[in-house]
């Protein structure tokens, strides 16, 4: 049984302040470039925007935060920015997790960690496990992840459980399998740095989200933008599949 409502498959409520807040964080590299400073003096930087993030989405009140750390395809990346960026993670983890944890923060990590090293994994298990109770905000962070090995790890594990699925299963079925089963599909996705693309993001779980691309680059992208986003988002009309006229009515069935 799947926990959450799915936008395929029923009118879930559309909240005027977003609950859960997907973002790709693209831009550092430039912001770097632009300062005449070394592409990771941009990660570094970067990171400062997501704690500051993590706290503006705790003072909303917004319940889920999604960010987009590393993707399947960032390996192609330049193997010293590559290492960079897994020793930034385990110095941020090392660092952030005591102030996560006294933030009543739970931290969640979705991905393939099997490429992620014994240090990281370790790391990652641990605050996982001390913040796991934690229920003022859901820190998903998506580390060597992709919406389709997403949906293809999904596909196996449920097909092992389960074998006389092969005949025929539900989007319920699949969806309890994926690796953000814990969450509601996002409300917003915000990618900064100017590209307008999803990337192999959450490819399943973005169906009916309301996307916002901003030139704004990453490490610049502050509480004022954020803001502008949500006030975007909150001009949209949400109607998943439906017409205007409907929404004026009290859930009509689907
Ligand atoms: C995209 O900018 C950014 C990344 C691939 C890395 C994002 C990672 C962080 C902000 C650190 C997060 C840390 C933790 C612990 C979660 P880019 O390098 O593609 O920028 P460009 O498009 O300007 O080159």
């Amino acid at each position: 049984m799947a926990l959450f409502q799915s936008s395929t498959r029923n009118i879930p409520d559309a909240p005027r302040a977003p609950r859960h807040v997907a973002v790709i964080m693209d831009g550092n590299g430039r912001w770097a470039k632009q300062r005449f400073l070394p592409r990771v003096a941009g990660h570094q930087r970067g990171v400062k925007t997501l704690r500051e993030l993590v706290l503006t989405c705790l003072d909303m009140k917004i319940e889920y935060l999604t960010v987009f750390a590393f993707s399947s395809e960032n390996w192609r990346r330049p193997a010293d920015e590559v290492s960079f960026l897994m020793e930034l993670f385990v110095k941020v983890l090392k660092r952030e997790f005591k102030h996560l944890h006294k933030d009543n923060v739970r931290l969640k990590i979705i991905g393939d960690r099997s490429r992620l090293g014994d240090k990281l994994n370790h790391l990652i298990t641990e605050t996982e496990a001390l913040t796991a109770n934690n229920t003022a905000l859901t820190f998903t962070v998506a580390a060597n992840y992709g919406g389709r090995w997403d949906i293809m790890q999904a596909t196996q594990a449920m097909l092992r459980a389960h074998p006389e699925f092969i005949d025929g299963f539900s989007e319920d079925d699949l969806a309890a399998y994926l690796s953000m089963s814990y969450a509601p599909e996002p409300d917003l996705f915000i990618r900064t740095g100017g590209e307008q693309r999803i990337s192999n993001f959450l490819l399943w779980q973005l169906a009916y989200t309301e996307l916002y691309f901003t030139d704004t680059l990453w490490p610049a992208f502050d509480r004022t933008e954020l803001e502008k986003a949500i006030a975007s988002y909150q001009h949209r009309e949400r109607r998943f599949g439906r017409i205007s006229e409907q929404l004026q009515q009290d859930k009509p069935v689907a």
